[in-house]
């Protein structure tokens, strides 16, 4: 059965959407983010359908979307002042929490952890499906497992038609990569994905926070990982790519002198004079924020093109950057050449 396209321009728009979902369906939903496949919290059959229609491992726990704190309560066992903090000053918004479960949430979406990742997004699209939909919806990014997050309408299509019931077309996404994820249940705080609310917003606000090993380092075989996530291969691109971390000038140096037709240069805007090979780009040098909403689009576009080997500018670790540079590295199997 072929995927519905809805408009956000439809005046039906959201009663289609929160209709499909009241009835146990899969809609992908624009969030600030990324876009994500949206299911009803509580219904354990529609929750598994997700796993089904994105190929995820069934140890990989979701996140639950909320558009008002009430709807917190049902979710969580207890919300600490250190909470109370964070929401009062980063919701809605990026941020991720992972609070104790309440016996509620089924399993099925914690993955049988006795913890609840929650978010209350800041795109207005996203809050009123869930007000349509009358639940919080458990979402994770719409992309099929392995492929990098879909910021637009499209990339959800290319993935996802025919194994859901609806896409709901809101634009691209204003972020481009997802949310951060801060483990609350351990002291101090955790971070388990970096994303656009930084490392040093949290830092400033909570004095101490600890950066998980995984967000910059591989998981050794058999490792524990506190977020199951960051175990799996993601966002790699069916070439092989190569963080090379160094000045633009030793950049076009080495990617120049060890290229043939089928490599790549995934490079920042504006750089593209100084290679002789193909570029895609993905945000300017000083743009960190334009880096984030840039690059899954440009890891698709090179998926598209007929290269074996994609060279990548190495962004800065900092602010919104360690978001990048972590999803960055995981497309690189980790595979960094330090050229200073
Ligand atoms: O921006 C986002 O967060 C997007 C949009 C749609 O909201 N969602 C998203 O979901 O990125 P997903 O499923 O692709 O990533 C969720 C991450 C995974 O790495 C998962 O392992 C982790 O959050 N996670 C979920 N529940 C967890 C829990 N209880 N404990 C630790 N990690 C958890
Ligand atoms: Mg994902």
């Amino acid at each position: 059965m072929e995927t519905k396209q809805i408009k956000v321009s439809d005046p039906n728009a959201l009663q289609i959407a929160g209709q499909i979902l009241k009835q146990g369906g899969l809609v992908a939903i624009p969030t600030e983010t990324v876009y994500g496949l949206a299911a009803d919290v509580w219904n354990e059959t529609a929750v598994t359908k997700i796993f089904q229609a994105k190929g995820r491992p069934q140890d990989n726990p979701l996140i639950v979307h909320i558009c008002d704190l009430v709807q917190l309560e049902r979710l969580t066992r207890q919300i600490s002042s250190t909470a109370k903090l964070l929401m009062k000053t980063f919701w809605p918004g990026s941020l991720t929490l992972i609070f104790p479960k309440s016996n509620e949430v089924p399993d099925v979406v914690s993955a049988g952890l006795d913890t609840v990742a929650v978010r209350f997004p800041s795109n207005p699209i996203a809050q009123e499906v869930i007000r349509a939909a009358g639940t919080p919806l458990a979402a994770p990014s719409a992309n099929r497992s392995g492929r990098p997050s879909p910021t637009t309408a499209q990339h959800v299509w290319e993935d996802l038609n025919g194994r859901i019931d609806a896409v709901l077309d809101g634009g691209a996404c204003e972020v481009g990569v997802e949310s951060t994820v801060l483990d609350l249940t351990v002291c101090p705080p955790r971070l388990l994905r970096p994303g656009a609310v930084t490392y040093e917003q949290l830092q400033e606000l909570l004095g101490q926070v600890e950066i998980d090993r995984a967000v910059c380092h591989p998981v050794e075989v058999g490792g524990k990982v506190s977020s199951p996530g960051m175990k799996y291969k993601h966002y790699a691109p069916k070439a092989r790519l190569v963080l090379l971390d160094g000045s633009y000038e030793q950049y076009c140096a080495y990617v120049n002198a060890h290229s043939s037709p089928e490599t790549a240069a995934l490079c920042f805007s504006g750089e593209e004079s100084g290679l002789q090979v193909q570029t895609v780009t993905y945000g300017s040098i000083q743009d960190d924020s334009g880096q984030a909403r840039d690059l899954f689009d440009a890891l698709r576009q090179l998926d598209g093109q007929n290269v074996s080997l994609i060279y990548a500018r190495c962004p800065q670790p900092t602010g919104i950057g360690l978001a990048v540079y972590n999803r960055l590295i995981r497309a690189a199997g980790f595979e960094v050449i330090s050229l200073a």
